[in-house]
């Protein structure tokens, strides 16, 4: 009688752990702390975006504008303009305008000429033992009604427009100009009859 042949599977225990089936009970679960972390994560990726689409509302409903100072001041009385032949630097250092009282065209005028100098825009001074406008930086000389007649400066200085109010106070209105070389100093509100 033969003897039986020896089995050709390993028993049991000899088998490697990977082809032991895991039981589903033993399967790696997510622990409590892990559920929390990412949760957590979840949360804050949900408020920056919340943000995020905020921003982008309010940046919708309010554009981004450039709000330019007014153009306009208000620089008194008449009566605050009292010597003819004169230039008042009340607002020479606000508003870069010079009040200038004077007579031309044989009329007594109140004009409101720009400090800005005509060459390259630099801030001019009035000097008055000189009697004169004088630019610092290429050396323009004006005559107190703005005319140039020194220095690089191609034209005379600017003048501003210049009316009253219903209430009667001065006001000048930086927006628009008037250009003595071009013979606009003699239009509307290009001067305040002062008589
Ligand atoms: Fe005034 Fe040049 S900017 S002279």
């Amino acid at each position: 009688m033969s003897e039986k042949p020896a089995s050709a599977s390993p028993p049991p225990e000899a088998r490697t752990p990977e082809l032991v089936p895991r039981p589903s009970s033993l399967a790696p679960r997510p622990s409590r702390r892990s559920f929390l972390r990412w949760s957590v994560v979840a949360w804050l990726i949900f408020c920056a975006w919340l943000l995020a689409a905020g921003y982008a509302l309010v940046r919708f409903m309010f554009p981004r504008v450039l709000y330019e100072p007014d153009p306009r001041f208000v620089a008194g009385k008449r009566s605050d303009y009292p010597e003819v032949n004169k230039v008042y630097e009340n607002f020479k250092q606000t508003q870069a305008v010079w009040l200038v009282r004077l007579i031309e065209d044989g009329q007594d005028r109140l004009v409101a000429i720009s400090a800005v100098c005509t060459h390259l825009g630099c801030p001019a001074n009035w000097l008055e033992a000189e009697q004169r406008f004088k630019c610092p930086c290429h050396g323009s000389g004006f005559y107190r009604n703005g005319v140039n007649f020194e220095g690089p400066a191609p034209r005379p200085l600017d003048r501003h427009c210049i009316f009253l109010d219903a209430a009667g106070n001065i006001v000048v209105d930086k927006s628009r100009t008037f250009r003595k070389d071009l013979g606009q100093c003699n239009a509307r509100e290009s001067y305040l009859a002062m008589s």
